[in-house]
């Protein structure tokens, strides 16, 4: 089996990498990415030093980069690449339609040409928020697709063309659709790492809003371990819901941070909320559960420790990307990392 992870430089991808070449070491495993800002080599180049992985620096973006690729002899393609910051994607949509829906085409064209299975990594954010009022409500594979930031509706541009893709040429597709990720290299602009790293710098952490929207946390390490159960015994054509059944909200986030700090200050300040700032995500997991037998193995308690534990130990890797934080112009008081 020879597996190529597109986007396997980033967050969820590396950790999907390093999951995968301990859990199938006979795999071969070919990691394609165009090392954005959100992309490091260095989170899987130990990897390729110990061979057991292969590097490739190209645009999903660009079909003569993804050329080169026919003759791999490769049977899966997993793709994490994307543009991920919602943020990012109110100030610069045009960047996310050219990689999330250009780039996905690029993929599927390959995978049809080549008669290989394609997996697509998408997001809950595709199927738009949830009230705040009946916290029963939960996305599932059924749910309308709703997507409200340009980055959800080019994630959901694509999914619609992964599965055009499996009716239209039959290509043997499967969707993820993940609930938010919390871990490891996760590249500090993302909600978790800002707040563990400018709680340990003695900063403030700013709160959209009223901090009461609430997100579904899935640690990465469960998340990867559902991908694994999808490209071997999923469905084609069918797409999965995965969360960590953990929801929280962005004030109980930074609570729950600084009380493992021990933070001896409050960190929290409300700023002006994000434009269409989405209320709630949340996931039913039934079908995967029970088509591929997935449960979550981290509690929101587990995982926030381990993750803690891997940026107070790790200061090297994070430093160095903290320049290329965007500064948040819409905060007007506090001290903040992304302001300094
Ligand atoms: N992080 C989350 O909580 C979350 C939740 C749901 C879904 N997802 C999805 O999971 C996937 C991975 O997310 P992540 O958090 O690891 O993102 P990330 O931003 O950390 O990593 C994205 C990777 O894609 C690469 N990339 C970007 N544009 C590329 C291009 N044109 N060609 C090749 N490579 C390119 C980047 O260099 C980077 O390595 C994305 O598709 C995202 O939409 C993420």
């Amino acid at each position: 089996m020879k597996i190529l992870i597109t986007g396997g430089a980033g967050f969820i991808g590396s950790n999907f990498v390093r999951y995968m070449a301990t859990s199938y070491p006979d795999y071969q495993y070919l990691v394609l990415d165009k090392l954005t800002y959100a992309g490091n080599y260095s989170n899987i180049e130990e990897l390729v030093e110990q061979g057991k992985v292969r590097f490739i620096k190209a645009d999903i973006g660009n079909p003569a980069e993804l050329e080169q690729l026919s003759s791999e002899g490769i049977n899966q393609i997993v793709n994490f690449a994307a543009e991920t910051h919602v943020d990012r994607s109110i100030t610069d949509p045009g960047l996310f339609i050219r990689t999330n829906i250009l780039g996905v085409n690029n993929l599927l064209d390959l995978a049809r040409r080549l008669e290989i299975r394609f997996h697509q990594v998408s997001t809950d954010e595709v199927f738009g928020s949830l009230s705040l009022v009946n916290l029963d409500a939960k996305f599932l594979e059924t749910t309308p697709y709703d997507p409200r930031s340009p980055y959800s509706a080019s994630k959901a541009g694509a999914d619609h063309l992964v599965n055009a893709y499996h009716h239209t040429y039959g290509l043997w597709t499967t969707i993820s659709n993940c609930s938010n990720n919390y871990g490891p290299y996760c590249y500090p602009e993302k909600l978790i790492p800002y707040f563990v790293i400018s709680m340990t710098k003695g900063l403030n952490v700013p709160v959209y809003g009223n901090g009461k929207n609430i997100r579904d946390w899935l640690y990465v390490e469960d998340h990867c371990r559902a991908i694994d159960q999808i490209i071997h015994h999923g469905r084609a054509g069918e797409s999965y819901c995965v969360g960590g059944g953990e929801e929280k909200s962005t004030i109980e986030i930074a609570d729950i941070i600084a009380d493992q700090l021990g933070l001896d200050y409050e960190p929290k300040v409300f700023t002006k909320d994000r434009p269409g700032h989405d209320q709630r995500y949340a996931i039913d997991h039934t079908k995967i559960s029970t088509e591929l037998g997935y449960k979550p193995q981290y509690s929101f308690e587990s995982g926030i420790r381990q993750t803690i534990d891997w940026y107070l130990t790790n200061p090297g890797w994070w430093e160095p990307l903290l320049s290329g934080l965007k500064k948040q112009d819409f905060i007007d008081s506090g001290k903040f990392l992304s302001s300094l």
